[in-house]
């Protein structure tokens, strides 16, 4: 065996269907290349039209099966007609990526109920209703990969978790129960937990060049995460090579979670 033909038959995603929520910007969109460069035909869902279009127009000029169904996951409506359209494009999925997320920032003593419901409408019931979507659907066909993207918020109160960080703390306890539900029957459910990475979603601390270099020191690779740290991770939780990993966090955060 070739050690080409060896690492294909452990980390190949040919045949497989992904869709991945956010997967227009950041670390969505890095996870989303990384699925379809490995093989997967991936439908990434987000609101805004033209950078899905542009974001499918990458994967597919790279050589990618790609689509896209632009839909607001902040509604239960709205989960449920994306999912209906994201699983019409290239069938049922067997990979689920949850990437599609919202930081709002208020200090917990200012946090109104609006940005508490727009927070977990997003970050946390999307992904509990396309679970409850897909995932019987990928435990009777006997293969599916759940991967949830949370935060170091999910661990610790750090820069005003917030609701944020209540609806990534839950998260994380949604990935253990679809663990524990369908891990038998060959779903898999895991998180992949990120440090501070500079995208779209935090562009305010993003420009503040002092916090950026605080934040970079505070890890032991001496810099923040770029969204191609993600692509090597997911590609090996939606693999055939993690069918014995599941309900855990994994932290890509270059070592922030333990300096
Ligand atoms: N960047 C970090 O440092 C960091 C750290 C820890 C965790 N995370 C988590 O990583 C995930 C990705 O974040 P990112 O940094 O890559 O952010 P990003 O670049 O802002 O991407 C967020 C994605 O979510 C989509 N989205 C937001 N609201 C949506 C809605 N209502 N309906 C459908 N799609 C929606 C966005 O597209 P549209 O706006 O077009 O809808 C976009 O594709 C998030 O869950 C975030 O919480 C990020």
């Amino acid at each position: 065996m070739t050690s080409q033909s060896y690492l294909s038959d452990l980390f190949s995603l040919d045949g497989r269907v992904a869709v991945v929520t956010g997967g227009s910007s950041g670390i969505g969109r890095a996870v989303a290349r990384a699925l379809a460069r490995a093989g997967a035909s991936v439908v990434v869902v987000a609101r805004g039209k033209e950078q899905l279009a542009d974001t499918v127009g990458e994967l597919t000029a790279a050589g990618g099966r790609a689509g896209w169904v632009a839909a607001d996951l902040s509604t239960r409506h709205g989960v449920r007609a994306a999912a209906e359209e994201a699983a019409g494009v290239f069938g049922e999925p067997d990979i689920l990526v949850n990437s599609a997320g919202i930081n709002l920032r208020p200090p917990m003593g200012e946090l109104g109920e609006d940005v508490w419901d727009a927070t977990m409408a997003v970050n946390l019931e999307a992904p509990f209703l396309l679970g409850q979507r897909f995932g019987p659907g990928m435990a009777e066909r006997g293969f599916g990969r759940i991967i949830h993207i949370t935060s170091q918020q999910a661990h610790r109160a750090f820069v005003q978790s917030g609701a944020y960080g209540v609806s990534k703390g839950a998260l994380e306890s949604l990935a253990r129960s679809q663990a524990e539900a369908w891990s038998r029957y060959g779903v898999t459910a895991n998180t992949l937990v990120p440090g501070f990475v500079m995208t779209q979603l935090n562009q305010r601390l993003s420009s503040d060049p002092e916090k950026v270099a605080a934040l970079a020191e505070r890890t032991l690779t001496g810099r923040n995460g770029l969204a191609e740290d993600f692509e090597g991770a997911a590609v090996f939780l939606a693999s055939r090579a993690s069918a014995y990993v599941t309900g855990q966090s994994f932290f890509v955060d270059g070592g922030f979670s333990v300096h």
